[in-house]
This record gives C-alpha cells, sequence and structure tokens, in this order.
C-alpha cells in the first residue's frame, strides 16, 4: 500500500467481523510497530494482548463510565478531560452503548500498551504544566502498529479511556508501578474501513516564523 494513501486513510474502525486474527499476524504487527523512534531510542513500550473473556469484561466496565461521563460532557458542548478545564456533569446517564466496550469478548485482538516511565525523558516534566513530550516516545509506536495492522489488511483503534482507570486496571493488568498505561488498541478485520478523514486544512494550523505569524498556505 502507498505510504501517503496509507496516511491519508487510517481512519478509526470500532467494528469487526468475526474472522478471527492469527498470533502470528499479531506479532508481525508488533514486529513493525517496533521501528517506532522514541527519545534516546529509549523504546519503553510493554504491551499486553488481553485474551481472557473475564479480564476483557472487566476492563471495558472500568472504560464504561468514562465513556458515559465523556459523552456527557460533549453533549453540553464542553471538551471533554482537558486540562485547562471543562464542566464537569452533575448527572451522567450509566451504560451508553459503545461498539468496543459492548461487544469487547468477540473482538478479535485487545491490546493493552504500557510505556516504561524509567525510559522516557520528560523534557516539559517541570514546566508547571501537564507534560507532553514523554507521549512522544511511545505514540509513535502505537500509530505505527495501526499502519501495520492496515497494512495487514486489518483495522483498529486506539483508545485512552483505561487510562483515566489506570490505578483501578494496574492490579487487573500486573501494570508496574512505574509504567504508565497509555493505550488500548483495539485491532480486527474491518466490517467498514473509513477512508474519508475529516481533518482541519494545513492553512489553520500552520503559520511562518510564529504561531501567531501568517498562515502558511
Ligand atoms: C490519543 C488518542 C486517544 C483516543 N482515545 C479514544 C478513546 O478513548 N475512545 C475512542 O473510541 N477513540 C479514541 N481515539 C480515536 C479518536 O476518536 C479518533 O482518532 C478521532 O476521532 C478521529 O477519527 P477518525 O479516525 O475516524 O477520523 C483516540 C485517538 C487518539 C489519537
Amino acid at each position: 500500500m502507498d505510504l501517503r494513501f496509507a496516511i491519508r486513510t487510517n481512519g478509526s474502525v470500532r467494528r469487526f467481523t468475526p474472522e478471527p486474527v492469527e498470533p502470528a499476524t499479531v506479532v508481525e504487527v508488533l514486529d513493525d510497530a517496533r521501528f517506532a523512534p522514541s527519545g534516546g531510542n529509549g523504546q519503553p513500550w510493554r504491551v499486553a494482548v488481553i485474551e481472557d473473556d473475564g479480564l476483557r469484561r472487566s476492563v471495558a466496565d472500568l472504560m464504561q463510565p468514562v465513556w458515559d461521563e465523556y459523552l456527557e460532557i460533549r453533549a453540553a458542548g464542553g471538551q471533554p478531560f482537558t486540562v485547562v478545564g471543562y464542566d464537569v456533569p452533575e448527572t451522567i446517564t450509566p451504560n451508553k452503548p459503545n461498539d468496543l466496550l459492548d461487544r469487547i469478548e468477540t473482538i478479535p485482538v485487545v491490546l493493552a500498551v504500557a510505556a516504561d516511565l524509567g525510559k522516557i525523558a520528560m523534557m516539559d516534566g517541570d514546566l508547571g504544566r501537564a507534560p507532553m513530550t514523554g507521549g512522544g516516545s511511545i505514540y509513535p509506536f502505537c500509530w505505527n502498529l495501526l499502519l501495520s495492522a492496515r497494512a495487514h489488511g486489518l483495522g483498529g483503534v486506539m483508545t485512552t479511556f483505561l487510562s483515566r482507570r489506570e490505578p483501578d486496571a494496574a492490579p487487573l493488568l500486573g501494570l508496574p508501578s512505574d509504567h504508565a498505561l497509555v493505550a488500548t488498541i483495539f485491532l480486527g478485520h474491518p466490517e467498514h474501513q473509513p477512508t474519508k478523514l475529516s481533518r482541519r486544512p494545513v492553512a489553520s494550523f500552520a503559520t511562518i516564523d510564529r504561531f501567531d505569524g501568517e498562515p502558511l498556505a
């Protein structure tokens, strides 16, 4: 598959056919993903392939209230879970439908991705705001994984709702205390592969010299 085509068309897939994904394919996808860059080549990634149905249900039950709250905040016009602030909803309707969580037992591949914090230089860790740069050492791995999945005829989505429940998920997943739970990635054969993605144009985010400069294009 042409690289530029793949980059521009790798939309999220949350519904999968029943066709299983061979364990060897999962290994191949991870074998591609590991060529991602990371600060100092620390390669901080760890992956737990969640196979056990009971464990899958337990992590879905942790994610469900996060999803419920996310939708409630969005419905009220807020941007959920930003560190710059959002209105916390007074009431949250539980158990809102979700394609991933409702049928997590049937999803061909569920991956928990963790990052070893001891291998990440958090360059903006002392600035008094939420640090961002550490994510740059782990999310390229996640995105490589999704691009490789696409090359294998699979689709999927990276999610972070379990990260919000990290303290509860940690004992279930055996997460080491110096690791962060950075993503839960779902993979399978897509019911439908979306290729028309909604993204803002270059002129809306790129400027010359300064962030308040003239638009690039
Ligand atoms: C860092 C990150 C966190 C995300 N977290 C979630 C999530 O918790 N649940 C979910 O369903 N999708 C999640 N997504 C997928 C986004 O919703 C998706 O990439 C975005 O809406 C663009 O949609 P598209 O891929 O269909 O164009 C996440 C994506 C990223 C990159």
